[in-house]
């Protein structure tokens, strides 16, 4: 029998993206303004008779976190705590979207799943702590962190990057941040292949590859043959609000066994995505 979906967050960069993938199923995507993950009476409702949760909504504005801590926590963790225990009592699959800002960014090396936790800023301590609520309250879910993520439908580095370059000769770009540039187009079909095999457990997905901020600005910039200059920099002389992890490499295997295809590297998911602009 085909499952029954609720998607929240389902306007978001990724949420709209998982929505387009399923708009042939039986899903119902669910965002703010009419429905809000903190109320506690609408999340019931709207997970009624579901089989599967899909979980995208969240407080993302790390920068904005720092001041409103007290939001970025309900709607990141309490939220996800209240989620998880009408999922225990209805017995529904929940697939549950975090971030590598759980970490420090102090590892040599991609972290893994089995890594210490350890977030810099109050974004990544509401999303740990949700998380963590998740796992106390039910057994039946996943936890899938994702990193760098840009899509259409929302702010994003990369999208970011070309709207600056638009209003500036010169660019500084830092050079001391690592990850992997990972297309939520991508992110949403991993997904859709957890609802189909109810996997459990935590999990990282990113693109293959690693890159600095500035590299990646670099690739853009060369695809899209922007005359503006590229200026590498440390990310100490950004000042900011909320503090970042310099690395947020994932090491995939363990997702990886559970997908159908090899995880593609950064390259080729960035280049059509920037065709599309
Ligand atoms: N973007 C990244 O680089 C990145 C990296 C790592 C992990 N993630 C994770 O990926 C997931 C999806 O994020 P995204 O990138 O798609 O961000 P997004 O575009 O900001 O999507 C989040 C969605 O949640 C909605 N939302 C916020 N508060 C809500 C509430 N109280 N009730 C219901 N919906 C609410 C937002 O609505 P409004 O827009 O109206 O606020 C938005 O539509 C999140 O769990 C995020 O932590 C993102």
């Amino acid at each position: 029998m085909a499952n029954k979906i609720v998607l929240l967050g389902g306007r978001g960069m990724l949420g709209s993206e998982v929505y387009a993938l399923f708009a042939e199923g039986n899903i119902t995507a669910l965002d703010l303004p009419q429905f809000d993950i903190t109320d506690k009476t609408q999340l019931a409702e709207a997970m009624g008779d579901c089989d599967v949760v899909i979980n995208c909504a969240a407080f993302t504005d790390v920068e904005k976190a720092e001041s409103q801590s007290a939001l970025a926590h309900k709607v990141n963790a309490e939220a996800v705590g209240n989620l998880a225990q009408i999922a225990n009592r209805k017995n529904i699959y929940v697939i549950h979207i975090s971030t590598d800002f759980v970490f420090d960014g102090k590892k040599a090396g991609s972290y893994a799943e089995t890594d210490p936790v350890n977030p810099i800023n109050v974004y990544g301590q509401s999303k740990l702590d949700g998380e963590i609520l998740l796992s106390q309250n039910h057994n039946l879910y996943s936890i899938i962190r994702v990193q760098w993520t840009y899509g259409k439908n929302g702010n994003n580095f990369i999208t970011k990057l070309i709207s600056l370059s638009k209003q500036r000769n010169s660019l500084k770009v830092v050079n001391d941040q690592f990850g992997s540039p990972t297309s939520t187009i991508e992110a949403a079909k991993v997904i859709k292949e957890f609802v189909s095999k109810k996997s459990q457990g935590i999990f990282h997905y990113a693109a293959a590859g690693r890159a600095s901020r500035y590299e990646i600005a670099k690739f853009v910039f060369e695809k899209l043959k922007m005359k503006t200059e590229l200026i590498p920099c440390q990310t100490g002389e950004f000042k900011t609000a909320a503090q970042r992890p310099l690395n947020s490499s994932f090491c995939c295997d363990k997702i990886q066994t559970l997908l159908a295809e090899p995880i593609a590297g950064w390259q080729k998911p960035l280049e059509t995505f920037l065709e599309t602009l």
